[in-house]
């Protein structure tokens, strides 16, 4: 596990930050509109945040768009947020890709129509070489699943148990090569990890927001990314101050 044992106690800004982008049903509810209108409003949102991050240096940012358990929600909401993966690489991927935004997609494409799968596949690679910005978008993601699915490739590739280390086992994650993330942020209230990056997440530092994400701004990051600078990791040793 990359815990950033060898890193400072304190760390200036975050390498990689993953967000659980929630709230935009109760966004929509406040303003009398249907809930798709609010993922619509998260989508802008994120093309917002995406040039923040870059700007603040980060080099990894991943966002929870759609997790297993989504698929339990009302087929046209459902079908609502596939189509807004759709467009979204239909109209942002070329820019995006001015940007600088390396796309990476982590949890399963199998669950998607092929038609869809292809494009992002597409999409992917069209992006590949860029390095400003790497961003995972966890579409059909889910921290169990993601683990499963690990053990099921390590078990077909006949690795002994014995063999099996905490970096082997990051290895066959999705987010393979990705450092673990330094600070997970999550809009909306609500206090829970809901699935995501249960692995990788073993010592992040949380941060949470009542703010809904569709209204989650620049100015917002910064306050968490300032939250995080006074915040000292310790991965279970003791305090440098003492
Ligand atoms: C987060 O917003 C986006 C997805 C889960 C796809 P929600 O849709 O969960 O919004 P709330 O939590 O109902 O307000
Ligand atoms: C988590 O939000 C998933 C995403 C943001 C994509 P949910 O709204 O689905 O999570 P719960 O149901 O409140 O735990
Ligand atoms: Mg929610």
């Amino acid at each position: 596990m990359n815990t950033g044992m060898d890193k400072d106690f304190h760390s200036a800004v975050p390498t990689h930050i993953a967000i659980i982008m929630d709230g935009n049903g109760r966004w929509a509810l406040s303003r009398g509109l249907p809930r798709l209108a609010g993922h619509r409003a998260g989508t802008e949102n994120l093309r917002r945040v995406i040039e923040a991050c870059a700007e603040f240096g980060i080099k990894y940012l991943t966002i929870y768009a759609f997790s297993t358990e989504n698929w339990g929600r009302p087929l046209e909401e459902v079908q609502g947020l596939l189509r807004i993966l759709e467009d979204v690489i239909d109209r942002e991927l070329q820019e995006l890709h001015d940007q600088g935004v390396q796309l990476r997609h982590i949890g399963r494409l199998d669950g998607l129509k092929p038609a869809l799968r292809k494009k992002v596949l597409e999409a992917i690679e069209f992006t590949k070489h860029n390095t400003r910005l790497i961003l995972n978008v966890a579409f059909n993601y889910g921290g169990r699943d993601e683990i499963v699915c690990a053990i099921q490739r390590l078990i077909k590739d006949g690795v002994a148990a014995e063999e099996i280390t905490d970096a082997l086992v990051s290895q066959y994650l999705f987010t393979a090569g990705v450092p673990d993330p330094d600070l997970i942020i999550r809009t909306s209230g609500e206090l829970r990890g809901s699935n995501f990056l249960i692995w990788q997440g073993a010592y992040s530092e949380w941060y949470f927001t009542p703010t809904y994400w569709p209204d989650f701004d620049k100015e917002e990051l910064s306050r968490a990314l300032e939250e995080f600078r006074q915040r000292e990791r310790r991965y279970g040793r003791v305090s440098q101050s003492l």
